[in-house]
């Protein structure tokens, strides 16, 4: 089939791609000639595991092209995706929808001929009915223009495999002729046996927002467990082990730590609880506004545990951060709670030195103010305290003894539980970790 992909963000990269691996002939759209450019030339705009391998594939192919024209586009697709992002509004809790509408404003005037557009973006329940009336008022071809939802679930790290060989298909008609049409499109991975879920807009729209929140839900609970543990001394990773042995509840999702960050969870949320207060229904979503609360106290929680690590002052302190990216195999750090760290400690007069595999290019230019240290060893070298923040492989692979002969002072907060903390503490580090007792150091 010949389809577009509208906007190359982090979702449309990795849909065009993976939609010319499955076969189809497909063109991908941006307003951004620098990431055009950079997509045609083969080079993945961001990091992501296996993205450039399959970019090189499909550009090879010759199934696979970019272009910043959007009557190309119209001219080329049968069935159009839009991947536009759809952020947090500025000043509010609500998504900002101006990139959706500025896709579908760009690309109907040029629709004359019957074709599907399928909104992949998450959005507030009820955008795809606006969409789609404003969709048939501009194109030529009128209401032959259909819209359809295609919610998108992929996990940056896992984007390729989640795209290829997802947990379900889920998609928003309001015919037949949409739902054959995007069962074609799907055909290699319906093949896998992947569950298709065909249901109207509006459900669509809300299983994604549901899905996440509910994720976002299980995080805040397991943190807000550790708050408890914390308390009475009680082991966070081992109750966490313990409720996710019974199926109904499951272990995943319940790593307790510093929380959840990134571009979807949070602006999820809030997005979610705005558009429910919109709707009339919003005490409904109210103990969203908890989570996100829990969740951005696991910061604060985080600050404090440095601090006392530290004996109680930051200023004049040397703390070096493992991590600045939301999530390990990624490098964004949109709303990444390490970084949030970083520069909360930085505020308060630490000297603070961050450390990231991927991220530290974003974490630069971002945040100047940050001292951006490429090599481990240079990062904690002189550390009154390590934080670790994101939990990379490479710093589980880290030797406990060799970090210590790099350090002023063998301190270690682990905001995500997940560094081997016996074997740091027989190497005579002083131990912090989130929701669990930490065992003494050897002397
Ligand atoms: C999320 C959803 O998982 C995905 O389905 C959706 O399409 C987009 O949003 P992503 O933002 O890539 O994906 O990250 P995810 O793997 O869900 O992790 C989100 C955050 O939660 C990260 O900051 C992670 O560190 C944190 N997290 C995750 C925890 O703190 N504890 C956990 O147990 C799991």
């Amino acid at each position: 089939m010949r389809i577009t992909v509208i906007g190359t963000g982090y979702l449309g990269a990795v849909h065009a791609v993976c939609m010319a691996q499955a076969g189809h002939e497909v063109l991908g759209l941006d307003m951004d000639a620098a990431k055009i450019d950079a997509l045609s030339a083969g080079r993945a705009p961001f990091f992501e595991p296996g993205l450039p391998e399959l970019l090189g594939e499909g550009l090879d192919s010759g199934r696979l092209s970019f272009t910043t024209d959007p009557a190309e586009a119209a001219a080329f697709g049968e069935v159009h995706f839009l991947c536009v992002g759809t952020p947090q509004q500025p000043g509010s809790n609500a998504a900002d929808l101006r990139y959706l509408h500025a896709a579908v404003e760009a690309l109907a005037p040029h629709l004359h001929r019957p074709c599907l557009v399928v909104g992949k973006s998450t959005v507030p329940v009820g955008t795809a009915a606006v969409l789609a009336a404003k969709l048939a008022e501009l194109a030529p071809v009128g209401a032959e223009a259909e819209l359809a939802w295609n919610p998108e679930f992929l996990r940056e790290g896992f984007a390729v495999e989640d795209t290829l060989r997802p947990d379900r298909l889920v998609v928003g008609v309001t015919g037949e002729h949409a739902e054959a049409v995007l069962r074609e499109v799907y055909a290699p991975v319906l093949a896998l046996g992947t569950p298709w879920i065909s249901t109207d807009l509006a459900t669509a729209e809300l299983v994604k927002t549901a899905a996440n929140s509910f994720l976002a839900t299980k995080i805040s609970f397991i943190n807000a467990m550790a708050e408890i543990c914390d308390a009475t001394g009680a082991n966070v990773t081992t109750l966490a082990d313990a409720i996710g042995h019974d199926a109904r509840i499951g272990r995943r999702f319940l790593d307790a730590g510093l929380g959840f960050g990134g571009g979807c969870l949070p602006k999820d949320i809030r997005a979610f609880h705005a558009r429910a207060q919109e709707l009339g229904v919003g005490s409904a979503l109210d103990f969203l506004s908890h989570v996100d609360t829990i969740n951005l106290r696991q910061r604060t929680r985080t600050v404090e545990a440095a601090r006392e690590l530290l004996g109680g002052e930051f200023a004049g302190r040397r703390v070096t951060v493992l991590g600045v990216t939301f999530k390990p195999d990624s490098d964004d750090i949109r709303d990444s709670p390490s970084l949030h760290v970083a520069r909360m400690i930085a505020a308060e007069g630490a000297e603070v030195r961050v450390h990231d595999p991927e991220g530290l290019a974003n974490a630069k230019s971002a945040h100047p103010e940050l001292e951006c240290v490429e090599s481990v060893e240079d990062a904690c070298a002189g550390a009154d305290l390590l934080l670790h923040l994101t939990p990379w492989r490479q710093y589980r692979e880290l030797d406990p003894a060799e970090v210590a002969t790099w350090v002023r002072a063998p301190r270690l907060l682990d905001g995500r539980n997940a560094l081997d903390a016996p074997r740091w503490a027989a190497a005579g580090w002083t131990l912090r970790l989130l929701g669990k007792p930490a065992p003494a150091p050897a002397s």
